[in-house]
C-alpha cells in the first residue's frame, strides 16, 4: 500500500523556530520515526507545509513530498497529495507528530481492512478525556466521525475517539475527495468526513494509547522520550543485553546490540549503530552511527561514524570522529583523537595523540603526544605509517608524509620528509651539554644577593 504522512501543521505550542516534526526523540527526528515505519508498508509520501524546506531536508531521497500551502485541514492535506494516491492500492494515512506507532498495530489495521474488504478502516482508542478528538459514531454498520467542535453535548460524551490513523482504499479516496467541504465549525476540509461517506467501514480499537499519542509541546516530547526509552531498553534487556542503569542510559530505536554486552551508566547510543556481543560500553560513552564488533571496550569516549573491529579497546577519554576504522585488537587510549583514519591490526595509540587522514599499518606503536599535521590552513594531506613502525613520543608528522615499514622516528622529531623502511629518522636539534654551567650560575646569583 501507499503511505501518506501528514506533516504540514504548525505546531505552535512547541515554541520553536523549527517545525514540530523535526524535534527529536532518542536522537531521531519524529518525522523519521514515522517515515521508517511507513517504509515497512510501502512507498512513502509526506505532505509538508509549515517550514517545508526544513522538513524536506530531513527526509530520505526516495520519499515524495507534496506542498500544502495554506493548510486548510487534514482533508485538504490529502487533496494536495492527490497525485500520490493510486487507484489500485490502499492508502495508509499517518501523522508526522505521532512517532511511537508500531508495525504490529498497522498490521492489525491492515488485516481488518483486508478481511472486511473495507473502503476505510479507522484506528481508534477509548479515553476518559475525549475532549479535542473526533468522536466515533456507529450507525447501520457504518462509521462516522464528528469533530469535537462540531459535536452535540450527547456526542461529546462518546469515549471512543479517532486516532487520525486510517487505511483507505485508494480508489475510494480518489472518487470522493472532491466531495469534502469546509462547511463546519472550523472552516476546514476534514479528512474525517470521508469516513462517513464510506459504505464499508469499521474500526480497530487500540489498547496502548501511547502509540497514537501526538506531540504538541515539549512536555509531551519529553514524556514520549521517557516511554520510548523504557521500551527500547526493556526489549534489549530481554534479548540478552545488560543495562546496568536504565535511568541514565539512552539508546535509539535503530541501535542493535548483541548478547552479553554490558552497557554501563551514563551512556548514549544513537543513530544507525550496531554493537556486537560481549562488549563493554560506558560508563560515560556516546556512540553515534557506528559499527562495532565483538569483545570491544568503549570507556568514557565519543565515537561517531566509525567502524571498530573485534577485541579493540577505546578510552577512557578517546574521541573517534567520522571515518575512523580500527582493525582487530587496536588500542586507542586517553586523549587520543582520530578522524578519517584507519589503524591496522594490533596497533596502539595510547596517549595524547591526533591522527587525521592517516593510514596506519599493523603492529605500529604511536608514541604519546604524536600529532599528524594534516592541515596547512588550505588543504588536508595524508599520512602513511607502515607495518611495525615505531613513532617516538611527541613526534610531529608533517603531511603528506610516508613512514616506512619497521621505521623509527626519534622522540620529539618533526618529520617533514618520507622515512624509508627500517630507517631511524631524527628531526630535532642535537642536545648540547655545558659542564658545570648550572652550578656556576647559582653561585653568581648568590653573590649578587650578598651585595644588596
Ligand atoms: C484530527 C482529526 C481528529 C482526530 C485527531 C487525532 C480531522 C478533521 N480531525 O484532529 O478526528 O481525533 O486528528 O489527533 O482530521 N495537518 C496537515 N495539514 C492540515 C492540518 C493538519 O498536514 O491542514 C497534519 C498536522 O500536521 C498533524 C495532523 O495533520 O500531523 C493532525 O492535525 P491536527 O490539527 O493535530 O488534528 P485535528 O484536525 O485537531
Ligand atoms: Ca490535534
Amino acid at each position: 500500500m501507499k503511505v501518506l504522512i501528514l506533516a504540514a501543521g504548525l505546531g505552535k505550542r512547541m515554541k520553536s523556530k523549527y517545525p514540530k516534526v523535526v524535534h527529536k526523540i532518542l536522537g531521531k527526528p519524529m518525522i523519521n520515526w514515522v517515515v521508517d515505519l511507513g517504509k515497512a508498508f510501502g512507498e512513502v509520501g509526506v505532505v509538508v507545509g509549515h517550514k517545508a524546506d526544513i522538513v524536506k531536508s530531513y527526509l530520505p531521497e526516495d520519499v515524495k513530498t507534496y506542498l500544502q500551502e495554506p493548510q486548510l485541514g487534514t482533508g485538504h492535506a490529502v487533496m494536495c497529495a492527490r497525485d500520490f494516491i493510486s487507484e489500485n492500492e490502499d492508502l495508509l494515512v499517518l501523522y508526522g507528530d505521532v512517532p511511537l506507532l508500531s508495525k504490529e498495530t498497522i498490521n492489525k489495521l491492515k488485516k481488518e481492512h483486508e478481511e472486511q474488504k473495507n473502503q476505510v478502516t479507522v484506528l481508534t482508542f477509548v479515553t476518559d478525556n475525549p475532549a479535542g478528538y473526533g468522536r466515533i459514531i456507529r450507525e447501520n454498520g457504518k462509521v462516522r466521525i464528528v469533530e469535537d467542535k462540531d459535536a452535540t453535548e450527547e456526542e461529546k460524551k462518546i469515549k471512543e475517539v479517532n486516532s487520525g490513523i486510517y487505511i483507505f482504499s485508494g480508489k475510494f479516496v480518489l472518487e470522493n475527495l472532491d466531495k469534502l467541504s469546509n462547511n463546519n465549525a472550523q472552516g476546514e476540509y476534514y479528512l474525517t468526513d470521508l469516513v462517513g461517506m464510506a459504505e464499508r467501514s469499521s474500526t480497530v480499537i487500540l489498547e496502548d494509547i501511547v502509540e497514537v499519542s501526538g506531540v504538541n509541546d515539549r512536555i509531551q516530547l519529553a514524556q514520549l522520550e521517557t516511554i520510548a526509552k523504557q521500551r527500547i531498553l526493556e526489549k534489549l534487556m530481554l534479548s540478552g543485553v545488560t543495562i546496568v542503569d536504565p535511568n541514565s542510559t539512552f539508546i535509539g530505536p535503530d541501535v542493535e546490540i548483541g548478547m552479553d554486552t554490558i552497557i554501563y551508566p551514563f551512556t548514549i547510543i544513537e543513530g544507525y549503530t550496531k554493537i556486537g556481543e560481549d562488549c563493554e560500553v560506558g560508563p560515560y560513552s556516546h556512540i553515534v552511527d557506528s559499527n562495532i564488533g565483538n569483545e570491544v571496550k568503549v570507556i568514557r569516549s565519543e565515537v561517531e561514524k566509525s567502524v571498530i573491529e573485534n577485541k579493540v579497546s577505546v578510552g577512557p577519554f578517546s574521541r573517534l570522529r567520522e571515518g575512523t576504522v580500527l582493525k582487530e585488537k587496536v588500542k586507542i587510549g586517553n586523549f587520543v583523537e582520530t578522524k578519517k583514519t584507519t589503524v591496522g591490526k594490533n596497533s596502539k595509540a595510547q596517549h595524547l595523540t591526533y591522527l587525521g587522514d592517516a593510514t596506519i599499518g599493523e603492529d605500529v606503536n604511536v608514541g604519546a603526544g604524536t600529532i599528524t599535521c594534516n592541515y596547512d590552513g588550505y588543504k588536508k594531506y595524508p599520512t602513511y605509517i607502515g607495518d611495525g613502525a615505531f613513532i617516538g613520543s611527541n613526534s610531529s608528522l608533517v603531511a603528506p608524509v610516508n613512514i616506512g615499514k619497521g621505521a623509527i622516528t626519534g622522540a620529539g622529531s618533526v618529520i617533514t620528509e618520507d622515512v624509508p623502511d627500517d630507517a631511524l629518522a631524527l628531526g630535532r636539534a642535537r642536545q648540547i651539554i655545558k659542564e658545570g654551567w648550572a652550578k656556576k650560575k647559582r653561585e653568581e646569583l648568590k653573590n649578587a644577593d650578598h651585595k644588596e
